[in-house]
């Protein structure tokens, strides 16, 4: 039953999928990746990998927003039956691997991962080195000592959410080491890559290898050459992620960023599946996009209050508003329906948004100017699905660009889904509105001496004993002033007298 519920929410993708407008660079070199599911219904993306010799073939997850080789290694207790998370049955066994050099002496480290912002994963794993190339490609990569790491087994329950069954994990995204393995890789295909991921129910996407992305300049160019329409990010400087900046993120028309900035630093991390977006910027949609949020009002300060937001019952995913956002100052608007961000139907056929809150606001970052943000936006490949992503790497313009995958919603259509936004706020008293966010600020009683707030009026009133205060001195102050009135008419009167006396 659950399952027929969310089949008319599943059907316009597919019909949207099969509209699909990605002409691939005939340059670039395609391999298939595999789609997986983290517990939760949330989409990882696997490709083929050899490692060793005689090679290996494993399936890692592809992950934008790190830059090791991972694998894990049946000789360190993983993929024992029972002893660790399942995977395909093909971990790596670095006992029958001839080429492996592998540093004894090296004490096994451990690396903590936050996926989808909630979730941290604690790896161990030996530094070694070995050969590796994709899948199906010939050339094995060499590398030096350190290129690899070997996977322990873990108790950590947690893995297999990041995991979805992966044999380990494949960064592709700088790194300031020369063996940076995803560099490796490329390295004979120009330092570029591209990702298509499919959504649910289409095979898992693919990942392209080198190829020719520029934008065709003339109309005859544009005919001739059906490149995507690459929306490039503006070139990083010594890029530490795979960075680009967003311009004017919005909802129902109002900026999310508010008055904080025109754009935000964003980060696509393929080894995430949610969108996740700073605390303030969070708040500012759900005061937007119609939902039922396990927290309506904004954590305090320092606390990291896990906020969750669900499709209302009542409402039709496909009329969901669209988040809307650009690369460019003046670039083009790119479009996200927010049903592209919904997770399958949970145990109580409830709907979750694929949304987190980074526990840091965007009003608190050090910058507000472009720059690496410290609390920047996460773009999962829930989000990605929707675009053709390339990814530049080469050091003197590393840059990510975004194609969509599929045609702009019309003007009809997105009348009909910004009807669906929520209306806008009504503010009363001393209330100020927040366009952002769509809500009205209570005014800053404390600011004020002996005023509390009156929530319902939205008024800052005085404090009781402050108003007993006020009474007593006004009843004080009309005392002394009688009395003074007084001595004023009986003490010239008295030295009226004493000097009649004197007279
Ligand atoms: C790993 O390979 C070694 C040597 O071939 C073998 O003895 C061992 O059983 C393998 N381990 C697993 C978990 O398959
Ligand atoms: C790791 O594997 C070893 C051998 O299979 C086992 O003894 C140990 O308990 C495992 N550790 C964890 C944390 O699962
Ligand atoms: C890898 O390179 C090292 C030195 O660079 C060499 O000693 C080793 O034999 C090479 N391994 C393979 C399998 O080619
Ligand atoms: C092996 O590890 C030890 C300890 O971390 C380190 O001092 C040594 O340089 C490493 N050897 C190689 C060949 O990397
Ligand atoms: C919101 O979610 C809670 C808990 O999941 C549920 O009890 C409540 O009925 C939901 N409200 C609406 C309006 O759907």
């Amino acid at each position: 039953m659950r399952r027929l519920t969310a089949t008319p929410t599943i059907l316009p993708l597919l019909i949207a999928s099969s509209a699909a407008v990605v002409p691939y660079p005939p340059d670039a070199l395609q391999l298939p990746l595999l789609r997986r599911s983290t517990p939760t219904g949330a989409p990882r993306y696997l490709v083929g990998v050899t490692v060793g010799e005689p090679g290996q073939t494993l399936s890692v997850l592809l992950d934008t927003g790190s830059h090791l080789l991972l694998v894990r290694d049946a000789r360190r207790g993983v993929c024992a039956p029972g002893a660790d998370v399942p995977s395909d049955g093909n971990c790596f066994n670095s006992s029958t691997s001839a080429s492996l050099v592998s540093n004894i002496s090296d004490p096994t480290g451990t690396l903590p991962i936050f996926v989808d912002v909630d979730t941290e994963v604690t790896l161990r794993y030996t530094s070694a080195a070995d050969l590796f190339s994709f899948a199906g490609l010939h050339a094995a990569i060499n590398a030096t000592l350190g290129s690899i790491g070997l996977l322990s087994n873990s108790s950590d329950t947690d893995t297999a959410y990041f995991w979805a069954d992966a044999d380990g994990v494949l960064g592709a995204s700088h790194s300031s080491l020369s063996t940076n393995p995803i560099e490796l890789l490329l390295q004979p295909h120009g330092l570029m890559f591209a990702l298509d991921l499919s959504p649910r129910g289409a095979n898992g996407g693919t990942l392209l290898l080198g190829g020719t992305y520029a934008l065709p300049t003339t109309a005859e160019e544009a005919a001739s050459t059906p490149l995507p329409g690459v929306e490039w990010s503006e070139v990083q400087d010594r890029p530490r992620y795979q960075q680009l900046e967003l311009f004017e993120p919005a909802v129902c028309g109002a900026s999310l960023l508010g008055k904080t900035s025109s754009h935000w630093s964003a980060i696509v991390d393929t080894g995430s599946s949610c969108l996740s977006l700073p605390d303030d910027v969070f708040d500012a949609m759900w005061g937007w996009v119609p939902a039922n949020c396990t927290s309506d009002s904004p954590p305090s300060p320092g606390t990291t209050t896990i906020r969750r937001c669900y499709l209302l019952p009542s409402m039709d995913a496909t009329k969901l508003p669209v988040l809307s956002f650009r690369l460019e100052q003046h670039g083009r608007t790119l479009q996200l329906p927010l049903e592209d961000l919904l997770l399958p139907p949970d145990q109580n056929g409830a709907r979750e948004f694929c949304v987190r809150s980074t526990h840091r606001t965007a009003a608190d970052a050090s910058c507000p100017e472009a720059c690496p943000s410290s609390s920047p936006i996460l773009i999962g490949t829930m989000a990605l699905q929707r675009f053709f992503a390339v990814f530049d790497m080469q050091s003197t313009r590393s840059r990510v660009g975004l194609a969509p995958k599929y045609p702009s919603l019309s003007s009809e259509e997105l009348a009909v889904r910004k009807e669906s936004c929520i209306q806008k706020s009504k503010c009363i008293g001393q209330q100020h509105y927040s366009a952002a966010s769509n809500r009205c600020i209570q005014p800053d009683c404390k600011e004020r001496y002996f005023q509390h707030l009156d929530e319902e009026r939205g008024e800052c009133d005085h404090v009781f004993p402050f108003k007993v205060l006020i009474t007593l001195l006004i009843g004080g102050f009309t005392i002394a002033e009688v009395l003074l009135q007084r001595c004023q008419i009986q003490f010239p009167l008295e030295a009226e007298l004493t000097v009649a006396d004197a007279n």
